[in-house]
């Protein structure tokens, strides 16, 4: 499998031999790292990471990775660099690709970053667009598959906002996988119309099911895993809140959901998650609207169920994956 000098910009791009051997990857370098088995791979390589919006996970993921890989790191936000305000992406991607092995951008519009790689020169992956999240899409199957054995024909339902990146990545990478998908959102957070038909053509060919309800408990029948997200995402309008609690708050993943899936159903949650009082963001609307969980209890979220802290820690398995496989030589 060839992916050298690839950009990782969004799971439609890669076919379903890639997404395995990219999984397979990761299982192999979380081995390594288990065994404390070096694998300084990349050494002497450097890459750049744009961050345009706020992270914990993703950065630390690419840091580490990196490290790992015997790889040297810089990192960028609006407030340290000129990109954005002084500069556009562009002329920054250009200027980067003279430095740099390889880009990390995470931001807004999908476009940028599609833009960034077509500039840069060098392979760019997507650390999150409001469109896609497409490296979560890769730890969150191979934490999946570590509790499954396997993918295919699994039942996938995805609790909350149907239209936001991680949904959207969910949805193409459970068509792309064969794994049945499941949406339980009101209608207007369901997706766009036309990524749902490029996804229902792709399940076609992997023989699954990808579909659309209303109703949770009729959605989450039989789930062999639940998952959920934040309600509002990064780059939302704040007085938003209001009108998707509404939407929401009926769309909640507590044990009554979980009760009625499957006796192996694992929850998954791509994280950071408002499932206590212990953030400012989860004070101010407990303050306001009187919620002290949102899109999930804290008693499913720490329950024997919950595998969000495999599925983060699978990140930086899952994003050293993907560097090597970009930037190693063809012929290695
Ligand atoms: N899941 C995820 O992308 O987390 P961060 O926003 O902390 O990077
Ligand atoms: N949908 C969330 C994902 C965070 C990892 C957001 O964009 O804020």
């Amino acid at each position: 499998m060839n992916l050298s000098q690839r950009s990782f910009l969004k799971l439609l791009d890669y076919t379903k031999e890639e997404i395995e051997y990219l999984l397979d990857l990761s299982a192999d370098f979380k081995n390594k790292k288990k065994n404390n088995i070096p694998h300084e791979y990349l050494k002497g390589k450097n890459i750049a990471l744009l961050f345009e919006k706020t992270s914990t996970r993703t950065r630390c993921a690419f840091e580490v990775a990196a490290y790992d890989l015997g790889m040297h790191v810089t990192f960028l936000d609006p407030q340290s660099s000129q990109m954005g305000k002084k500069e556009s992406i562009e002329d920054t991607a250009k200027v980067l690709g003279r430095m740099y092995d390889g880009i990390e951008y995470r931001g807004f519009s999908q476009s940028i970053v599609e833009n960034l790689a077509a500039s840069a020169g060098v392979p760019v992956w997507n650390g999150l667009t409001n469109e896609f999240h497409p490296t979560q899409m890769l730890a969150d199957f191979l934490t999946i598959k570590e509790n499954f054995g396997h993918l295919k024909g699994l039942k996938l339902v995805f609790c909350g906002d149907g239209r936001n990146n991680v949904a959207n990545s969910l949805m193409v990478a459970c068509s792309k996988l064969g794994v049945n998908y499941t949406l339980a959102a009101p209608k207007s957070l369901w997706p766009d119309e036309n990524l749902v038909n490029i996804c229902k053509d792709i399940a076609i060919s992997t023989n699954c099911q990808i579909e659309f309800e209303e109703d949770i408990i009729k959605a989450t029948k039989d789930a062999n895993c639940i998952y959920t997200d934040v309600w509002v995402s990064m780059g939302e309008a704040d007085n938003i809140w209001e009108e998707r609690l509404n939407l929401l708050k009926n769309y909640q993943v507590n044990m009554n959901v979980l009760n009625n899936a499957s006796q192996d159903v694992i929850f998954l949650h791509c994280l950071p998650s408002f499932h206590d009082l212990n953030t400012t963001i989860g004070e101010e609307i407990y303050k306001k609207f009187g919620l002290k969980e949102m899109e999930v209890t804290d008693e499913v979220f720490r329950s024997k169920y919950s595998k969000v802290f495999d599925e983060a820690e699978n990140r930086m398995h899952t994003i050293k994956a993907v560097m090597y496989a970009t930037l190693k030589d063809k012929d290695e």
